[in-house]
């Protein structure tokens, strides 16, 4: 019964990877790292799997890339207003080692999108003017994250009953899913 709820959120996500316009290509991702204060930040949802790995594009000297080397478990939030639907999910992050596939993924970005990843200095230092941001020619800080999600909590407010159904997944086993009291 729980079925068709799981299949919807895999199918609504993976849209979002392709439609600039799903509520769903932008989340809140949630980290800690060692001082245990969470930190939230929107990014954009690249690639899901069927097994509810995502796929987020990143600078490697960014806060999310040192608190995921701390501390890897993470948070994502999705929220799809016209249905009032919430999406929690609980997973785990690491980063691509794969040199060559970065690489590969790195020529695919488009030049405008590339300046994300190429500022001289870190992301988050101070500067006086926006516009005094400088970027680097031959190199770049781009990385890929994947969070490979253990929990989903889907939410849904309606009347007359909300729905609230959780889904757990021990390591490579099964979704086990049941529904809770909203
Ligand atoms: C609409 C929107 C989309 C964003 N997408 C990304 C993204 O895909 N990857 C990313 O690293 N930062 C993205 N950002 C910037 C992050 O929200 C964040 O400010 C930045 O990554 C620094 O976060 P950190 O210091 O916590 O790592 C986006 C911001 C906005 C407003």
């Amino acid at each position: 019964m729980t079925d068709h709820f799981f299949k919807k959120v895999v199918s609504e996500l993976k849209e979002a990877t392709e439609n600039n316009d799903h509520p769903f290509r932008y989340f809140t991702l949630g980290t800690t790292g060692i001082t245990k204060t969470p930190r939230l930040r929107t990014v954009v949802l690249r690639e899901v799997s069927d097994e509810l790995k995502f796929t987020i594009y990143t600078d490697k000297r960014s806060r999310k890339v040192t608190h995921i080397k701390e501390h890897n478990e993470v948070c994502l939030l999705f929220y799809k207003h016209d249905e009032l639907l919430q999406l929690k999910i609980e997973g785990i992050a690491y980063l691509e080692e794969d040199k060559e596939k970065i690489a590969r993924v790195w020529k695919s970005i488009s030049e405008k999108s590339r300046k994300d990843y190429i500022t001289s200095k870190e992301p988050g230092t101070k500067i006086d003017n926006p516009d005094n941001v400088e970027y680097l020619e031959n190199t770049n800080h781009f990385t890929i994250m994947y969070i490979k999600a253990k929990k989903l909590e889907y939410l849904q407010l309606k009347r007359p009953n909300h729905i609230r159904l959780q889904f757990n997944r021990e390591s490579t086993k099964d979704w086990q899913s049941s529904f809770m009291v909203p």
